[in-house]
């Protein structure tokens, strides 16, 4: 069943036609979703032609189609990873079990949590990322952002049709929840800290995409290999579209630095580090570049949750959510005996302690994660080496600007040195973006909206969407 069943409002590979309450369930719960989309989607946008991907199918190969589609008229559906015959749940203390294909009554209200946790950061991205249309740099990059959003719109729908259909009454109500909370929102905010904060500009939403969405790959890789079936080959197929948003990022960010570099090179500046005389050729300098990796990398960590944590060993040991490519790690799988490294703060000093394994799953998955960003690192600083300028970007330590977890209660430089709290007072601005540094941004985003044209700020892409040329029209704004 890899194709989807387009005849139906609601496309799907689930043959949702044969459970018909669970049709009617969604299908009633469809127009509140696409009141939301419009009141919370792109603004401004609705109305326009947008060149988007759409799943097909949920092959490895050939899944989207590509076509113009007005956003609240995009198919979104409920697409799930093929079902593997006889598969065997892989880790925790069900090891060995068939995988469930119905939620194990003791484990219901720890799937709900994570399911709900999940779904809520969906719709919450799409609420932060609402008006970058009207000062995107190029119509390559606002197909972009508008393909994020849709897709995020998606994967809101996957979690809801989970919901829906194996959490009855209790799961609709989440549903309902769902598209009622607000990123941002004083009296009903989402549920994780990052999905509240603002993405003002452009430079925000690449690094949202590359270190937000990798934290939900992380996450998702976690689930995907979940004891309960239906959410193991949801989240298998929404990883898919995932590798997407973080190239938007990882790529965007890189089109930043070599325009950066670009102007710094011709115009003959030897210090990599003048703000100033960077910023009057009108491009992101690079300590600014720095500074927002500091806050987006930092403020990511803490959607980890705490590195020692009972909630997640329970998920663990339940056979939920296991670890970062669980099936290729050599050990029992079951945690009772093994032990971790986890580096805290002691008297001052940071130190590994060894803890019990099966209590420190998450600070497993926060360093999965970090292997990840540095990766990510290196490919940016490629670029600034391709120039032959003297600048190195980094991740800043673990413990600097932590709110949750071994190191809230720490304050710390981005190299990792300890300080104390008036010395922090003193400094933070030096490593987090301040009100001039925001403004400066802001002051660069300009709408571009003629075919393969591009802000002065950001180099175009090397390749098109699709193979399309560069003077393709991504978005058709008509005047
Ligand atoms: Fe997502
Ligand atoms: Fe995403």
């Amino acid at each position: 069943m890899n194709k989807v069943d387009y005849d139906n409002l609601i496309p799907n590979n689930v043959d949702l036609s044969s459970d018909r309450r669970l049709q009617k369930a969604l299908e009633k719960w469809h127009p509140g979703y696409i009141d939301w989309w419009k009141q919370m989607g792109p603004d401004g946008f609705q109305d326009i032609d947008v060149y988007l991907r759409t799943a097909v199918s949920v092959d490895q190969e050939g899944w989207a189609k590509f076509g113009y589609v007005k956003m609240p008229e995009y198919r979104w559906g409920i697409l799930l990873a093929p079902q593997e015959e006889g598969r065997k749940i892989g880790f925790g203390q069900h090891i060995g079990e068939p995988v469930w294909q119905e939620v194990p009554g003791e484990y219901r209200a720890m799937l709900r949590r994570l399911i709900v946790i999940q779904g809520d950061t969906e719709p919450a991205s799409v609420e932060q990322q609402r008006y970058l249309g009207h000062t995107a740099p190029s119509l390559y990059d606002m197909r972009n952002v508008f393909q994020v959003n849709v897709e995020e719109g998606r994967h809101l729908w996957a979690m809801v049709y989970l919901l829906h259909k194996y959490f009855g009454r209790d799961g609709r109500d989440e549903a309902e929840d769902l598209l009622m909370r607000r990123s941002g929102d004083k009296d009903t905010p989402r549920i994780l800290g990052a999905f509240n904060e603002e993405t003002p500009d452009w430079l925000s939403f690449f690094m949202f995409t590359t270190f937000t969405d990798r934290d939900s790959k992380m996450q998702l890789e976690a689930l995907a290999n979940s004891g309960f079936d239906p959410l193991a080959r949801t989240t298998r197929f929404m990883l898919t579209e995932e590798g997407h948003h973080m190239f938007v990022g990882r790529t965007g960010v890189e089109r930043v630095i070599r325009r950066a570099c670009e102007l710094i090179k011709e115009n003959g500046i030897h210090d990599p580090s003048d703000v100033g005389a960077i910023r009057g050729l009108g491009v992101v300098d690079l300590p600014t570049l720095q500074k927002k990796i500091n806050f987006h990398y930092s403020v990511t960590l803490d959607l980890f949750g705490a590195e020692i944590s009972t909630n997640a060993s329970n998920a663990f040991n339940a056979s939920l959510k296991g670890r970062f490519r669980e099936f290729s790690i050599m050990d029992d799988h079951l945690l009772h005996d093994s032990t971790y490294p986890v580096l805290k703060n002691i008297d001052g000093k940071f130190v590994k302690v060894h803890e019990p394994a099966i209590n420190a799953v998450n600070g497993r998955l926060c360093d999965d994660y970090i292997d990840d960003c540095e990766q990510v690192m290196t490919t940016w600083n490629r670029v600034i080496k391709e120039y032959g300028i003297d600048y190195k970007l980094s991740l800043p330590h673990r413990a600097f600007n932590r709110k949750l977890g071994e190191f809230s209660d720490t304050y710390a430089t981005p190299s990792g040195e300890i300080i104390s709290a008036d010395e922090w007072q003193s400094c933070q601005g030096e490593w987090l973006p301040d009100n001039d540094d925001l403004h400066y941004l802001l002051s660069l985003m300009q709408q571009v909206i003629e075919p393969g044209k591009y802000a002065n700020w950001i180099s175009p892409p090397r390749t098109g969407i699709n193979g399309q040329s560069g003077d393709f029209e991504y978005v058709r704004i008509a005047a």
